[in-house]
């Protein structure tokens, strides 16, 4: 039976190669699913020959709790970019100044995530992400499932190859729909998509996603007796992995490279995965090797970035969407276009300033780009094509929803609809507090509080807690039903045991996000604290600043907050910060300021250190501050704490009082 099993593997590794590499199938779909099943089906009746990388395991199956760390052998670097002809010309002239001339490859630059894979002994050993260079994660469980990517091998000794995972455009629509169909959220493009599926940690999902790779690295080339970059690309072929053979190629100069990367730009769009530029590498190793590295990039190798892709549309209407805040954003509607390979109907217009100064008129013909090449924006209106019918947008005095006055904040250049009790800003407050990154309430989107607040259902954050009284109405109305009131029901009593800097990000304080509810949090530990906190003391906090301060005093004050945080209470939301406990030391309680270069920490470490140990840390020195951390090439704030008599400590000393401590 061992032989039998040990032949269908061949064969399906075989038929896996010919239709996910050479794109060359030799048997039918019916007939390897046959073959597949009776391979199942032996695996089944003698687990004694299981085998991690038999091809029956390309659907995956374990599910992991987390992610290993590995450090790399090598770190996997990333390229320094340039972005125009004059700038890769300066690229291949420093190069060329130095060694000579030279040969390059140049490749398409894969939009997904890079990848090292391991195999030992012929077999898949590992594969790791990038990480932050030096470490990646081993997502092993989730590779595996790459159709395109080789168990075994015909190659015995260690192997490490390096490459791109990403997602085909076909995957990428067809999850994008499934999602949609689900109510899931959608990923905004083919690298998103990849990444988010190499993290998951049910390599079943992860195997569904359709991913694939390309191979485009030999980190020790020279071991397997190569001597430059293209026979590595080869090389890897032949050991039946997928290269990118069609768009890897060797140029003698400057202006051979320019014309590959002007021929694809002509075809990006229309190559079945993404692309975001062209890398152009030193094609031999021993120039290579000449050249070396700078500290995080190599020299014989840069990325061309392309340029987001600009196309006219016209500009069918301006609309007004109003935010939780109140914020008052204008949107154009566009004449439906294939941008960077979506479909795009909206643009953002930022603000009323804008539309002015660019002078954008309803039924202009506009100028498009995809901001970071996911948000589209209107960069220009063409003015020549008017033909007399473009009217110019005069933005409304009062708010698109409810019809309150709306007021022009006096620092931006924004419209706010101040009234409270506005419908579009009660539905994004209350989904923005349930939205994952805040309270965490599954089964409580936008969709479904937009319905719930038109029922009458929910009219404020604190309703969500108060829900249960309408239970036989949601449990009655189509779409819902009981089975989706229990989960909700669940998820919401859940919530109440997130931590203080979940509630203050979900309670939308003006500028107040993750990342300052974190801080706050940290210093205040309870609601309670922070409510009884003063203008001074708040805006002293590194990264909070006067604004912010402001923001927090002022929701504070304000009578209505302050009920429902109590009716929040009353429903037994927690009120305390889950952010490590401050550990009580020497610092605790000082206004400490760092200044100059630290030998043992960065100044960012050293003040998140302090902070952990309870000091307040600032970026000023005055009479309040009670000591000043200096390092090399300390100036004036350190002159100024001795003028002032405040207390100063050495890096040295400093050291040597965190040691004390443990
Ligand atoms: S070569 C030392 N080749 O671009 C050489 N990288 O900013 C290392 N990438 O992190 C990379 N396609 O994720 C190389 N054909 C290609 C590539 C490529 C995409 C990515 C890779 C890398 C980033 C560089």
């Amino acid at each position: 039976m061992k032989k039998r099993i040990e032949e269908l593997r061949n064969r399906l590794n075989q038929y896996n190669y010919e239709y996910h590499v050479l794109d060359a199938p030799t048997i039918s779909d019916l007939d390897y699913d046959k073959l597949l099943r009776e391979l199942m089906d032996l695996e089944a009746a003698y687990p004694e020959y299981d085998d991690p990388n038999s091809p029956t395991k390309k659907v995956g199956g374990q599910v992991l709790d987390a992610f290993d760390k590995v450090e790399h052998k090598r770190p996997m670097l990333s390229l320094g970019n340039v972005f125009n002809y004059e700038e890769l010309k300066s690229f291949c002239t420093k190069i060329e100044q130095e060694v000579g001339e030279v040969e390059y490859v140049a490749e398409c630059k894969i939009d997904g995530l890079a990848m090292s894979v391991s195999y030992l002994q012929g077999q898949f050993l590992q594969a790791v992400t990038r990480g932050d260079g030096v470490v990646g994660e081993d997502v092993s469980a989730n590779v595996r499932t790459v159709k395109s990517l080789p168990m075994k091998i015909g190659y015995d000794q260690n192997l490490e190859i390096r490459g791109e995972i990403y997602m085909p455009k076909k995957s990428f629509e067809r999850v994008n729909k499934e999602r949609e169909e689900n109510g899931e959220e959608l990923f905004a493009n083919c690298r998103n998509a990849a990444a988010g599926s190499i993290r998951q940690l049910d390599s079943k999902i992860a195997a569904r996603r359709g991913l694939d790779g390309f191979w485009y690295h030999l980190p020790d080339g020279e071991l397997y007796g190569l001597d430059n970059h293209y026979d590595s690309l080869m090389w890897m072929k032949s050991l039946g992995f997928k290269v990118n053979e069609v768009y890897s190629r060797k140029f003698q100069n400057v202006d051979e490279i320019w014309q590959f990367i002007e021929e694809l730009s002509a075809v990006r769009y229309d190559l079945p995965y993404d692309i975001d530029g062209v890398v152009i590498k030193v094609n031999s190793y021993a120039v290579q090797r000449q050249l070396g590295f700078t500290s995080r990039t190599p020299k014989w190798a840069v990325a061309y970035k392309f340029p987001a892709e600009e196309k006219e549309t016209v500009l069918e209407d301006i609309f007004l969407t109003v935010g939780r805040t109140g914020k008052i954003t204008p949107n154009a509607q566009l004449k439906p276009l294939f941008l960077a390979g979506t479909k795009v109907s909206f643009a953002q217009l930022h603000n009323e300033d804008i539309i002015k100064e660019k002078d954008i008129r309803i039924g202009d013909v506009v100028v498009v780009r995809k901001a970071g090449d996911i948000i589209p924006e209107v960069v220009r209106s063409v003015s020549e094509k008017r033909d007399g019918t473009q009217k110019p947008y005069i933005f409304p005095s009062v708010c698109p929803v409810c019809a309150h006055p709306i007021v022009r904040d006096a620092k931006e250049a924004h419209y706010f609809c101040i009234n409270p009790d506005c419908p579009a800003r009660v539905v994004e407050s209350i989904a923005h507090f349930a939205s994952r990154d805040c309270m965490n309430i599954d089964g409580l989107g936008i969709k479904k509080v937009e319905a719930f607040h038109q029922m009458g259902w929910l009219n404020a954050i604190e309703d969500i807690y108060r829900i249960s009284q309408f239970e036989t109405e949601i449990c009655e109305t189509s779409g819902f039903g009981e089975k989706s009131y229990r989960n909700l029901v669940a998820s919401i009593e859940a919530s109440k045991q997130n931590s203080l800097e979940k509630l203050l990000n979900g309670l939308g304080i003006r500028q107040v996000g993750d990342k300052a509810a974190k801080i706050l949090a940290q210093r205040f530990h309870t609601m309670d604290a922070l409510m009884k906190a003063e203008f001074d003391e708040l805006q002293e906090i590194r990264d909070i600043g006067p604004i912010t301060a402001q923001g927090i005093i002022a929701f504070f004050a304000d009578e209505g907050n302050r009920r429902m945080i109590n009716r929040l209470k009353e429903a037994g939301v927690c009120m305390e910060a889950s952010v490590t406990r401050i550990e009580e030391s020497f610092f605790t309680g000082k206004t400490v300021v760092v200044t100059g270069t630290l030998k043992s920490y960065g100044r960012k470490e050293a003040e998140a250190v302090l902070e952990q140990l309870g000091a307040k840390v600032s970026s000023s020195v005055s009479k309040k501050t009670d000591l000043v951390i200096y390092g090399e090439s300390a100036g004036s704030k350190l002159d100024k704490a001795r003028k002032l008599n405040v207390a100063v400590m050495s890096d040295d000393e400093f050291e040597t009082k965190l040691k004390e401590r443990q």
